[in-house]
């Protein structure tokens, strides 16, 4: 790693992407230096090269996080790391009944067992006062079409929160986040007449932007909020609250 050794580190996974990409630049911008991983090599090195051109202090290396040998080969070798925010993730779109057993595995492997598998090696060079970000979504709270991406979504608040109070003895701090809908490659699985219908539904009139998502994390990684523990913190625009005589 070329990255400067005099500003705590940070790791952010599926950083070739939106809000990946947005948190990285956040972080970085926070003064972190920033190690961007994701298993798209091309799109990553030439995210980390946007990146580093406006003087920020990042690096990257591609990793496919489903390779869990190498993902915690990847994090042992780090010095000590003060954020790690796990945000890789994959998503597609299917009515309930063409859903196979595969299709929920699939999104489990990506999207569940490396939040996992990254925290646990993450937490051992961890100092105190480190913090974990995990990208759940707000889909957890239920959605039409993606029960197996919601699943494993679920699944991420429910490691969040246990992961919190098994990690609070070593202070390190374990928190997510669960984005509503956020304008991203991601979105591409539901078609451009979904995306408009769906940006109409959002209460506060637009879909969200991947810098809406890093927000959040710039505010869960700051050293100031250091008694912010367990929680997912919904950022979608206020969908999630109801919308009873409206849209
Ligand atoms: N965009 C939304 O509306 C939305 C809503 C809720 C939650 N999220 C979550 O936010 C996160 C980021 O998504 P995004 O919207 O920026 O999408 P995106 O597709 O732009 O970015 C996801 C990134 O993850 C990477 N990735 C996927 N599988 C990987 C693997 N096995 N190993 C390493 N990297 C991998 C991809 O290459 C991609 O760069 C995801 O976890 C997603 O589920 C997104």
């Amino acid at each position: 790693m070329t990255l400067p050794p005099d500003r705590p580190l940070a790791v952010v996974t599926g950083a070739a992407g939106g809000i990946g990409f947005a948190s990285a630049k956040r972080l970085a911008e926070d003064s972190f230096r920033v190690l961007m991983l994701d298993r798209a090599g091309d799109r990553l090195a030439a995210a980390a090269a946007a990146l580093a051109a406006r003087g920020l202090g990042v690096d990257s290396e591609t990793l496919d996080l489903t390779d869990a040998a190498a993902a915690r080969a990847l994090i042992a070798a780090l010095p000590r790391l003060a954020v790690l925010v796990n945000n890789a993730g994959v998503f597609d779109v299917s009515d309930f009944d063409a859903l196979a057993e595969d299709d929920l595995r699939r999104m489990v492997e990506v999207n569940t067992i490396p939040v996992f598998t990254l925290s646990q090696a993450a937490a051992r060079r961890m100092p105190p006062d480190g913090r974990i970000i995990n990208i759940a979504s707000r889909s957890w709270l239920g959605a039409r079409q993606i029960a197996h991406y919601a699943a494993s979504k679920a699944a991420v608040v429910g490691l969040t929160r246990a992961m919190a109070l098994d990690l609070a003895p070593k202070r390190i701090l374990v928190n997510a986040i669960a984005p509503g809908v956020i304008e991203t490659a991601i979105l591409d699985a539901w078609g451009t007449d979904a995306r408009a219908a769906l940006a109409a539904r959002q209460p506060i009139g637009r879909l969200g932007r991947p810098a809406d998502i890093a927000a959040a994390v710039g505010f869960l990684a700051d050293p100031r909020t250091g008694f912010i523990t367990g929680q997912t913190i919904i950022v979608d625009g206020g969908a999630s609250v109801g919308t009873l005589g409206g849209a």
